[in-house]
C-alpha cells in the first residue's frame, strides 16, 4: 500500500487494550478518536500515556506525519513487543516514536519540555490508577502542555446508553479531578468509552484546515473527513458538583454501577417494546432484537423520538457485535441509507455522533466484511447532509478518489 502508515503484510493485531490493522489505520475502536489531537494541533510534539501495543499511534500521525511521539508504559513486555512489531509491520514510522519504559504517575520526571498534544489512556485490567483522582496530577498534566495544546483522554467505563454523564460514575469522578484546572471539557461519546477533549483555553478549539493526500487509503480518508463532522457536534460539559469522591475507579466496582443501571435500562426498553406492539424480553433475548432489524429500528426510532438514551443501545450493541458476530448486521448500514434523514431531523447530533459513527466502526472493524458499503454511506452522507449550509466547513476537504 501507499505509505508508510500501511503494511503490505495482512496484518491483524487485537488485544483487550490494542487492535491494528496492517491495512486500515480506523478499525472502529476507541483509539481511532485520537485522530483529532492531529487535526485540533498542528504541532509536532505528542505524549501519549498507556501505550499498550501501540494501536494509537497510527491514528495520531494520521492528520499530521511530521510529529514526534513520546510514549510511556509501564509494562516492559508490551512497551518492547510494541517496538517491535512496529520496526517490523510500519518500519519507516518508528523513527517518530520515542519508547519510555516508566510510571505514568510521574511521567514529568520522564520527559523534557512540554507537548502540543497529550494523550492519556491509562486504564486497565484492574481499573484506574488511583492517581488520575488527584487534582494535582492535573496540574502536572496542564504544565506540560503548550498554551495551545490539546489534551485526549479516554475515558472508559459505562456505555453509552447509561448515561455515562449522568449521576455518580467514574466518568464524572474523573472529570470533577481535573476541573479545577481545566475549564472547559468537550465529550464524544464511544460505545464503553467516552472521549474528553479539554485546552487551556476557554473557547472550543478549532479544527484546522487539511488536506487528505494520497498517503491514506480510501476507508481512513472518508472517516478522516467526517471528523470536522463530529467535532462539531461534541458536547461542551458542564461538570456536576455532586459527590463523586467515594465512587471507585476499580473494574469490578464499575461493572457493579453498569449492572445496577441495566435493570433500569431493560426496564425502560421493555417499555418502548410494549409501546410497539412487542413483547417484554429479557437479557439473554438482547441479542436477538439486535439482529432484528424490524424490532430494532422500531423501538429505537421510537426511543428516538422520545429522547431516551436507551435509543443508544443498538448503535452500541452494533459496534459490539461487529467483533465478535458481524454476520447479519448489515442491516444497521441499511436503514441509515434508508431513514437516515428522518434520524437526523429527530436529533442531528446524536445521530452524527452515535448512530452514524457507530455505523462507521461496524465498516472500518477488520473483522465485518462491510468496507465495501463506505462508498454508498459516502455518497449518501454527501448527497443528504454534507450539501447543507451550515455544515459547508467540511466540503472544501478534499478527499482521495
Ligand atoms: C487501555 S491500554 C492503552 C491502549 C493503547 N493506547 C492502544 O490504543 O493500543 C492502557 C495501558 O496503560 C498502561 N498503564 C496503566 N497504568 C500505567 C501507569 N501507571 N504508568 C504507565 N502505564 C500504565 C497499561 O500497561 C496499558 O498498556
Amino acid at each position: 500500500m501507499k505509505s508508510a502508515l500501511y503494511s503490505h503484510k495482512d496484518f491483524l493485531f487485537n488485544t483487550t487494550e490494542t487492535l491494528i490493522a496492517g491495512d486500515r489505520i480506523f478499525v472502529g475502536n476507541q483509539q481511532d478518536e485520537f485522530a483529532l489531537g492531529g487535526l485540533l494541533n498542528k504541532g509536532d510534539r505528542i505524549l501519549l500515556l498507556g501505550l499498550g501495543y501501540g494501536g494509537s499511534l497510527r491514528s495520531l500521525l494520521i492528520g499530521n506525519q511530521n510529529v514526534e511521539i513520546t510514549a510511556i508504559d509501564y509494562n516492559l513486555n508490551s512497551l518492547n513487543a510494541c517496538k517491535l512489531l512496529m520496526d517490523d509491520i510500519f518500519p519507516t514510522l518508528n523513527s517518530k516514536i520515542r519508547y519510555i519504559h516508566g510510571n505514568a504517575a510521574h511521567f514529568s520526571d520522564l520527559i523534557d519540555g512540554k507537548f502540543d498534544v497529550i494523550c492519556i489512556d491509562l486504564y486497565n485490567s484492574t481499573g484506574y490508577p488511583e492517581f488520575v483522582f488527584n487534582h494535582a496530577y492535573w496540574e502536572m498534566v496542564f504544565e506540560s502542555l503548550h498554551d495551545t495544546g490539546i489534551l485526549l483522554i479516554n475515558s472508559w467505563g459505562l456505555p453509552t446508553h447509561l448515561s455515562p454523564l449522568k449521576g455518580k460514575t467514574v466518568h464524572i469522578r474523573l472529570l470533577q479531578s481535573l476541573s479545577n484546572t481545566f475549564k472547559s471539557v468537550y465529550a464524544l461519546p464511544y460505545r464503553r468509552c467516552t472521549t474528553f477533549i479539554l485546552s487551556k483555553k476557554l473557547v472550543k478549539p478549532k479544527i484546522n484546515n487539511f488536506k487528505i493526500t494520497n498517503n491514506v487509503c480510501e476507508l481512513d480518508g472518508i472517516i478522516l473527513n467526517l471528523f470536522p463532522l463530529r467535532w462539531s457536534h461534541a458536547d461542551l460539559i458542564t461538570i456536576p458538583s455532586i459527590d463523586c469522591s467515594l465512587v471507585s475507579g476499580e473494574q469490578n466496582k464499575i461493572y457493579s454501577e453498569l449492572e445496577l443501571r441495566w435493570e433500569v435500562f431493560l426496564k425502560n426498553l421493555n417499555s418502548a417494546l410494549k409501546e410497539c406492539g412487542y413483547k417484554k424480553i429479557e437479557n439473554n433475548e438482547l441479542k436477538q432484537f439486535v439482529y432484528d432489524p424490524i424490532r430494532a429500528t422500531e423501538v429505537t426510532e421510537l426511543l428516538l423520538l422520545q429522547s431516551k438514551p436507551e435509543a443508544f443501545f443498538i448503535p452500541v450493541a452494533i459496534g459490539t457485535y461487529a467483533f465478535y458476530d458481524s454476520a447479519g448486521l448489515e442491516w444497521y448500514i441499511n436503514w441509515i441509507l434508508t431513514r437516515g434523514e428522518k434520524l437526523i431531523r429527530l436529533n442531528e447530533k446524536w445521530f452524527i455522533n452515535i448512530i452514524l459513527w457507530q455505523c462507521l466502526a461496524l465498516m472500518t472493524n477488520p473483522f465485518t466484511k462491510c468496507s465495501n458499503r463506505i462508498n454508498d454511506i459516502d455518497f449518501w452522507l454527501r448527497n443528504k447532509l454534507l450539501n447543507e449550509d451550515k455544515l459547508k466547513n467540511t466540503r472544501h476537504l478534499t478527499r482521495i478518489k
